[in-house]
C-alpha cells in the first residue's frame, strides 16, 4: 500500500520525523526556514495531511485549494493560525495539543510575575553594568508577590493550573472567563472568585492573561483597560498576541501607569515593537511558556498521534472539529 504523504512545516525532534516516517511519505523542513506563504501553498499540494506550528497560517484558499488534505495538525495548544471553520467546511480535520503543556505553561507564567514584579532581569541588567558599587535601602524596591490578590483573565486549563501554584505564596485569586467555571473547578483553583473584566481590572495586585486568541478578544486590554490597572500592578501575558494592544501597553509602561509587564508574546512576533526595548519595566521573552524539554517533546508527539490516527482512519484525540468524521 502506498503511504500517504504529509508535510511537516518547521523543524522538529528527529525522533518524531522518524516515527512519521514509519507511516508516511514525509517532506519536512528541517532546515527549519519561513516558508513564504506561496511556498508553503506549493508544498501543501498533493500532501493528505499537514504538521504545522503556529508560525504557518493555514488560510481558507490553501485549504479549498488542496482536495487530497485529510488533516491540519498543529503543534500548539492554540490553533488561531487555522481557520478552523473553512476546514470543517471542506472536511477536513484539524487538532491541537491541549493538556500536555498546561503546567510547564503554568510553571513559566510564575517564572514570569515573580521576574517582573521583583525586577530580576532588570537588576541583573545593571549588575551586569558594572554599577553596583554599593547596598542602598532602596535598590529596585518592587511589588510582593504573596499575599496580594492575583487576577487572572482566561480560566481553562492553563489559568487553572496558574492559580493553583498560587496557594504557596498565600494569595486571593480572582478571576474573568468567557462563563464562570464549575465550583468544583473553582475550589481547587485557590478558590478562586469569578468576577467581571473591571473589577479584576481594578482590584488585582498582578495580573495575568491566560486565554485562547480569537477576533473577539483582539485588544481586550488596550489604553482604557490599562488606565484602570492600579499603578503598582504587573502584567503577565503568556496567552497570544493581539490580546494586548501592545503600543498601549509601552505607552502606559513608559507613563509608569502600570509598574511592570512580562511578557513571553507579542503583536506581529517575531517582529515585536522594538519600542519594548527602551523601557526597563518589562520583562521579554522570546514565547518559550511551553519551552522544557519534556513538554516541547510531548507536544510534537500528541501532534504526530493526531496526525497518524486522522490519516490511518482513526480518531484523532485532540480533534478540534469532529463534525467531520463520518461514522
Ligand atoms: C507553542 C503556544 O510553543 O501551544 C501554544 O499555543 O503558544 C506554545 O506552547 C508555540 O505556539 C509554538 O508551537
Amino acid at each position: 500500500m502506498t503511504k500517504a504523504r504529509i508535510l511537516v512545516t518547521r523543524a522538529v525532534f528527529p525522533d518524531v520525523i522518524e516515527r512519521l516516517e514509519q507511516y508516511f511519505e514525509v517532506e519536512s523542513n528541517q532546515d527549519d526556514r519561513i516558508l513564504p506563504a506561496s511556498e508553503l501553498a506549493e508544498k501543501v499540494k498533493g500532501k493528505g495531511g499537514i504538521f504545522t506550528t503556529p508560525s504557518e497560517r493555514i488560510t481558507a484558499d490553501m485549504l479549498a485549494a488542496n482536495p487530497s488534505l485529510k488533516a491540519v495538525c498543529n503543534m500548539a495548544v492554540g490553533f488561531n493560525n487555522i481557520d478552523v471553520d473553512a476546514a470543517t467546511k471542506a472536511g477536513i480535520m484539524v487538532t491541537n495539543t491541549p493538556d500536555v503543556l498546561n503546567e510547564t505553561t503554568a510553571d513559566f507564567a510564575w517564572a514570569l510575575l515573580l521576574a517582573t514584579a521583583r525586577r530580576v532581569t532588570e537588576s541583573e541588567h545593571w549588575l551586569r553594568a558594572g554599577k553596583w558599587n554599593k547596598w542602598r535601602f532602596d535598590t529596585f524596591l518592587g511589588a510582593d508577590v504573596h499575599g496580594s490578590t492575583l487576577g487572572i483573565i482566561g480560566m481553562g486549563r492553563i489559568g487553572q493550573a496558574i492559580a493553583r501554584r498560587s496557594m504557596g505564596f498565600d494569595m486571593k485569586v480572582i478571576y474573568h472567563n468567557r462563563s464562570r467555571v464549575a465550583p468544583e473547578l473553582e475550589a481547587r483553583a485557590n478558590n478562586a472568585r469569578y468576577v467581571g473584566k473591571e473589577e479584576l481590572l481594578k482590584t488585582a495586585d498582578h495580573v495575568m492573561l491566560a486565554l485562547p486568541y480569537s477576533p473577539q478578544v483582539h485588544h481586550i486590554i488596550g489604553a482604557v483597560e490599562l488606565a484602570m490597572m492600579k499603578p503598582t500592578a504587573t502584567l503577565v501575558n503568556i496567552a497570544r498576541g493581539g490580546i494586548v494592544d501592545d503600543a498601549a501597553l509601552i505607552v502606559a509602561l513608559r507613563a509608569n501607569r502600570l509598574a511592570a509587564a512580562g511578557l513571553d508574546v507579542f503583536e506581529n512576533e517575531p517582529a515585536f515593537d522594538p519600542a519594548f526595548l527602551s523601557l526597563s519595566n518589562v520583562v521579554l521573552t522570546p514565547h518559550i511558556a511551553s519551552a522544557s524539554e519534556p513538554t516541547r517533546r510531548a507536544m510534537a508527539n500528541c501532534a504526530a498521534d493526531n496526525l497518524i490516527a486522522a490519516l490511518t482512519g482513526g480518531n484523532p484525540p485532540n480533534i478540534l472539529n469532529p463534525g467531520v468524521i463520518k461514522g
